[in-house]
C-alpha cells in the first residue's frame, strides 16, 4: 500500500497548476524524477493530479544501492539498512559521483570520506567497487530510477514509459548525459533533463511571470538561482552554488558540540571512535529535524563508551536558540551567497516576486528566517520544499507531451572557451547564453608560421583550463603562412 496522506494535501496545493495540464491521456503516462543526493522522489499524474509517490513506509526513496554476499542488488531503504552492517558494500552520494572523472578533486575528497571503494573506471571515470563487482555511478542511478519506475507502475497498474529528470543547475553536459543514460537503462524514454530550480518554479502559482528566487538546500549542495519567467520562457538571470554547504554540515556542527560536552564531563575524546561518532551523527540529524517543529529537544545516548569515570552517557537538552547560535556561521555563508546572486542578477531584494524553497533543510526555521530577511518576502507556502522538483519535472513533462509551449529555453549552463598558451582558459561564450548563439574572440597563435593548430575546447568557469571540462579538440589545418600575431 502506498501512503496516501501527502497525496491529499497535494490535491489542494496543485489545484491551480493542474488547470493547464489536465489533458494528459493515460497512454501518455509520464513520471517526474528528482534524483537527490540523499533521497530520490517521483511524481506521477494520478487522475489528472500531480502526485508524489512514497514508499510503503511513507517516505522518499533513499539514494542508496548495495550489494549483498549473494551478489543481489539492494536499492533504497533496504540498501540504507544494509549500510549499517556492511558499510563497504553500500553506495551513497551517487549524484556526486555521476559523470565525474576519478582524478577530479571533489572525487578525491569524497574518497576519503565514504566507507566504500571508489576506483578509476572506464574512460578515467569515477566508479565504485564492492564484492569484486564494479559499477559505474550511471548504473547505480539506473537501479534507483528503475525502482521508482516500478513503484509508479505498481501504483498505477500500467506501464510507465516516459520521464523528465531534474538535474542540479550546476551539472555540466557530461553529468546531464549520464543522468539521461541512467533513465534509458531503466527503460524510460527520457523526454528531458531539466534544471532543478527551473522546474521548482513551475510548482508556483505565479508561473505566468515574474522574478523568482529559488533557494535550494538539501543533501548535496546549496544553490540559489534568480529566474525570470516571461511569456512562458524561463531565463536564469544568475545562480550561485556552494558544494561544501549541505544539510549534513548542520549535523556535523551538532556532533562537534556533543563531542565537546562529553569531553567536558568525562575528559574523554570520542572523535576517533567510529561507532560513537556514527551514533552522535544519527542523534544530531534527529535533533535538527525535531528542532524544526519544537523549541527544544532531548538528546539521550546511554553507554556510548567507557572512561576512567565509568560508562559515558550523553543526556542534554538542546534548545532552538543554542542550535541557531551553533550554526550561525553556516547561515552567514548562505546570506553572502544570496547577496552575491542578487548582485549578479542585477536585481534588488524588492525586485523578487516569489521565493521558492527547495530541499529538506528549508524546514529549518533559521533558514526560513534568513531567506525572509534577504529577499524581504515570505517564501511561497504552496510549494512543498521536498516535492517541488519532482512535481515540477512532471509538469514540464506534461508540457512537452502536450507540446503547448516550451517553458525552459535552452541555455548554456557553463561558459565555453579554449585553452591558451600556459594553460589559461579564454572564455568565448558566456554561461547562460541562449542557444543558438555565436561569439568571436581574437586569440593570437603562440608560434610563428604554424601549419596547423590544435584547439582544446572546454566548458567551465575556472581561469585554469585543466580545472574545466574538456569537450574536445579541434585541429585546424591549411593555415596560410604568417607570423604569430597574424594567425
Ligand atoms: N524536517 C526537517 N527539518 C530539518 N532538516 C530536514 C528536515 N527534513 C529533511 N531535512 C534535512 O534535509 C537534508 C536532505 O534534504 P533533501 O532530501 O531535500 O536532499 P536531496 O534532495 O537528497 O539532496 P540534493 O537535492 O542536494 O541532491 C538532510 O540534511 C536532512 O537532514
Ligand atoms: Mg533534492
Amino acid at each position: 500500500m502506498l501512503a496516501q496522506k501527502s497525496v491529499h494535501t497535494w490535491v489542494q496545493r496543485c489545484a491551480y497548476a493542474v488547470r493547464a495540464f489536465s489533458n494528459i491521456r493515460h497512454g501518455d503516462d509520464i513520471v517526474g524524477i528528482d534524483f537527490g543526493t540523499s533521497k530520490s522522489r517521483l511524481a506521477i499524474m494520478d487522475a489528472e493530479v500531480p502526485t508524489l509517490l512514497e514508499t510503503e513506509s511513507g517516505q522518499a526513496v533513499p539514494s542508496f544501492v548495495a550489494i549483498d554476499d549473494e551478489k543481489k542488488i539492494l536499492v533504497g531503504q533496504v540498501a540504507n539498512y544494509h549500510a549499517i552492517g556492511y558499510p563497504a558494500d553500500s553506495f551513497f552520494n551517487i549524484k556526486t559521483l555521476l559523470g565525474r572523472k576519478f582524478h577530479d578533486s571533489q572525487i578525491q575528497e569524497l574518497k576519503t570520506k565514504v566507507p566504500f571503494k571508489i576506483i578509476e573506471g572506464s574512460n578515467s571515470e569515477a566508479w565504485v567497487e564492492a564484492c569484486n563487482e564494479q559499477f559505474s555511478p550511471t548504473k547505480l542511478c539506473a537501479f534507483i530510477i528503475d525502482k521508482m519506475k516500478r513503484m509508479a507502475e505498481s501504483y498505477l497498474g500500467r506501464s510507465v514509459s516516459k520521464a523528465v529528470i531534474a538535474a542540479p543547475i550546476y551539472f555540466n553536459d557530461a553529468q546531464k548525459k549520464e543522468l539521461e543514460l541512467a533513465g534509458k537503462i531503466a527503460g524510460l524514454d527520457v523526454l528531458g533533463i531539466v534544471d532543478e530550480p527551473v522546474v521548482a518554479a513551475l510548482s508556483s502559482k505565479n508561473i505566468d511571470g515574474g522574478i523568482f528566487a529559488v533557494f535550494s538546500l538539501g543533501g548535496g549542495t546549496f544553490n540559489i538561482s534568480i529566474l525570470e519567467i516571461s511569456a512562458g520562457v524561463v531565463e536564469v538571470k544568475a545562480k550561485e552554488s556552494d558544494s561544501s554547504l549541505r544539510g549534513e554540515d548542520f549535523d556535523l556542527v551538532l556532533v562537534e558540540y556533543m563531542v565537546e560536552e562529553i569531553r567536558k564531563v568525562y575528559s574523554v575524546d570520542v572523535s576517533g571512535d567510529r561507532v560513537v561518532m556514527g551514533r552522535l551523527k544519527e542523534a544530531a540529524e534527529k535533533a535538527k529535524l525535531e528542532l524544526s517543529s519544537s523549541c527544544e529537544t532531548w538528546i539521550d545516548l546511554p553507554y556510548l563508551t567507557g572512561s576512567e569515570c565509568g560508562s559515558v552517557h550523553l543526556n542534554i537538552t538542546l534548545s532552538v536558540s543554542k542550535f541557531e547560535e551553533l550554526v550561525e556561521f553556516l547561515i552567514e555563508r548562505i546570506r553572502k551567497l544570496c547577496q552575491k546572486c542578487l548582485e549578479a542578477a542585477h536585481v534588488d531584494e524588492q525586485g523578487i516576486d516569489e521565493v521558492i524553497l527547495v530541499g529538506g533543510m528549508a524546514r529549518v526555521r533559521q533558514v526560513q528566517h534568513i531567506v525572509e530577511e534577504i529577499f524581504m518576502k515570505s517564501p511561497c507556502m504552496q510549494v512543498n520544499p521536498e516535492e517541488a522538483v519532482a512535481i515540477g519535472a512532471l509538469l514540464q513533462g506534461a508540457l512537452i507531451i502536450e507540446d503547448r509551449r516550451k517553458l525552459s529555453c535552452h541555455l548554456i549552463p557553463l561558459s565555453l572557451g579554449i585553452e591558451t598558451l600556459g594553460g589559461g582558459f579564454a572564455r568565448i561564450i558566456d554561461r547562460h547564453s541562449v542557444i543558438p548563439c555565436m561569439a568571436s574572440r581574437n586569440i593570437a597563435s603562440p608560434m610563428d608560421y604554424p601549419d596547423s593548430l590544435s584547439i582544446r575546447i572546454l566548458q567551465g568557469e575556472h581561469q585554469i583550463a585543466s580545472r574545466n571540462d574538456l569537450l574536445g579538440e579541434l585541429k585546424v589545418t591549411g593555415i596560410p603562412r604568417a607570423p604569430s600575431r597574424c594567425v
